[in-house]
């Protein structure tokens, strides 16, 4: 593994690595054992949109290491100017160790891994949010102990987290359901993917996607970059919600996921979330343990 991209990269084996690596180094940080594999390395974070978990996890994580990390706003940085990301990837590449990038478009992050010479780690795309669905398969697995003989159930915008979940939750050995309307379903590169797996089902009914699903999560109805589409979302997505009838749906120790942030009484009610928030929060630290595991793996 040279990069992180997108989940289609990784093989079983090596999302298995990173979340072993993951459990390790969060069993360390809880009893206090130092743990610093990236003494002396630098990570520049690229960000093109906001972020509270990613940025703070990262710049967290890094310090915990032993090493250090730079915010790099795009807005301040001449990529902000139109200096090419292929110029910026070897020039970042002669003075720090690893990037993490936020962007728009997936091509960009590509392009960074091919002219750059340092590992590139991609900080959520429109396609692609690798770091949250490692996070998310850690925390299904500190839940339920296993990934084979689990359902789990997405509902909502076929987006980048339904993307990557699909992808993920597929090789570590789960059944998938996805519940998307018309017009927002995932991307074509991962429904080809999927399409080679009996145990994943794509439909319009929320309720059909919930049956007997061991884990349920959703997202926003509008990313960032999507904000001027809110309301024409609003109606496209009415019903796309986690809520009490889906609950009960599924399986009766059902755990929910979200990657936050939430927008309550949209994709999910305040009395689901509140009910499930333990393993919500439980969600969000785990992704400073999974990408602590990422660098280690990538940089050290
Ligand atoms: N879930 C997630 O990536 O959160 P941020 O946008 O706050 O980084
Ligand atoms: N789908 C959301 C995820 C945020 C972490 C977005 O792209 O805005």
């Amino acid at each position: 593994m040279k990069h992180l991209l997108k989940m289609l990269d990784l093989s079983k084996e090596e999302i298995i690595d990173i979340l072993n690596l993951a459990d390790q180094l969060k069993y360390e940080l809880k009893h206090s054992i130092p743990h610093p594999h990236l003494k002396g390395r630098s990570l520049g974070m690229i960000f093109q949109k906001a972020s509270t978990r990613t940025r703070v996890s990262f710049e967290t994580g890094m310090y915990q290491l032993g090493g250090h990390a730079l915010f790099l706003s795009a807005s301040d940085l001449q990529i902000g100017r139109g200096e090419p990301v292929q110029d910026t990837a070897r020039v970042l590449s002669r003075y720090l160790d690893g990037i993490m990038i936020r962007t728009y478009k997936q091509e960009e992050v590509e392009n960074l891994a091919e002219y750059g010479s340092i590992p590139v780690i991609n900080g959520l795309t429109d396609f692609s949010h690798p770091c949250q669905v490692l996070a998310d398969l850690m925390t299904i697995r500190e839940f339920k102990g296993q990934f084979d003989d689990l359902k789990m159930c997405f509902i909502g915008d076929g987006n980048n987290m339904a993307n990557s979940l699909i992808v993920g939750c597929l090789k570590a050995g789960m059944s998938v359901s996805a519940a998307c309307p018309e017009g927002y379903r995932p991307d074509p590169q991962v429904l080809e993917f999927a399409k080679n797996y009996d145990c994943f089902e794509l439909t319009d009914s929320p309720i059909k996607a919930a049956e007997n699903a061991d884990v349920l999560i959703t997202d926003v109805w509008a990313s960032m970059g999507q904000e001027g589409e809110a309301e024409k979302r609003k109606i496209a997505f009415k019903g796309y919600q986690i809520n009490d009838e889906i609950m009960a749906a599924a399986k009766s120790d059902a755990m929910v996921q979200h990657c936050l942030p939430a927008h309550r009484e949209e994709e999910i009610t305040e009395k689901v979330f509140e009910a499930h928030a333990n393993e919500i929060f439980e969600e969000a630290e785990n992704r400073l343990h999974a990408q602590k595991a990422v660098m280690v793996k990538l940089m050290a």
